[in-house]
């Protein structure tokens, strides 16, 4: 579904993706682990078109997208949930989920009900304002705002810093149920354990570079490959 191939990415002059290469097959949820720094947030917003490569490029569902601007890319199916979150701090949950809703082209998969079916704190805060939410419902929030302008492919960045472990259970939950509605995921991690207990295949990156790739059983096993890159 997505093919990165060979992107360099600078932020003015400093280089900082070098080569990057990765795939994602359709309803597979792939992981870009690495530590802080490593270049994670880079990658997904290289892709979303945030940052764009200075060379390399971007397939997306069989087409050339480098270059593309983040609400073109959106168009064409790709949601990106930033690690920041970026909700409107000022509207209340409703609102922030109201205001990521596309015109429905064709047959609308995601709506209010679903998402707080999905993520039912949310449903319950519907008229909070969004900056009164803790940081787990945020994330939520983030997420639900991505799935209203119905993804078939999501970037997903760091859902899980800074969550108590019990919420970082409830979130593996959750992707697992969106891979199950047969949504295709890139996610960016640093926890290992978390990330790989629902991912099909890896990706590490250590400084700009990808380190090291395998299906999860193979990065499960391969705890020197991981010390080596530092996660
Ligand atoms: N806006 C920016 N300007 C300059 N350097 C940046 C900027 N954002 C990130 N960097 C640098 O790029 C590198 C990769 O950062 P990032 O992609 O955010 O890593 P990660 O998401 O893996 O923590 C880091 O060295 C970071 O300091
Ligand atoms: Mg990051």
């Amino acid at each position: 579904m997505l093919e990165v191939m060979n992107l360099h990415t600078y932020y003015g002059l400093s280089h900082i993706l070098f080569d990057v290469s990765l795939k994602v097959d359709q309803g597979h949820v792939v992981c870009l682990l690495g530590r802080n720094g490593a270049g994670k947030t880079t990658t997904l917003k290289s892709i979303m078109g945030l940052a764009p490569p200075a060379k390399g490029k971007i397939i997306f569902k069989g087409e050339d997208v480098t270059g593309l601007p983040p609400y073109r890319l959106a168009r064409k199916g790709i949601g990106y949930v930033p690690d920041d979150r970026r909700i409107f701090a000022d509207l209340t949950v409703r609102e922030n989920l109201e205001i990521a809703m596309k015109s429905t082209e064709g047959k609308r998969i995601w709506d209010f009900e679903k998402v707080y079916e999905l993520f039912p704190s949310l449903k319950k805060f519907d008229k909070r304002k969004g900056g009164l939410l803790s940081g787990g419902e945020q994330k939520m929030l983030a997420i639900g705002r991505a799935l209203m302008g119905n993804p078939d492919f999501l970037l997903l960045d760091e859902p899980t810093e800074g969550l108590a472990p019990l919420l970082v259970m409830e979130f593996r939950d959750r992707i697992n149920t969106l891979k199950g509605t047969g949504l295709t995921v890139l996610l960016a991690e640093q926890n290992v354990k978390f990330t790989l207990s629902l991912s099909d295949y890896g990706y590490i990156i250590e400084n700009g570079v990808i380190c090291y790739k395998g299906s999860v059983d193979e990065l499960k096993e391969n705890d020197e490959v991981r010390k080596k890159c530092g996660i």
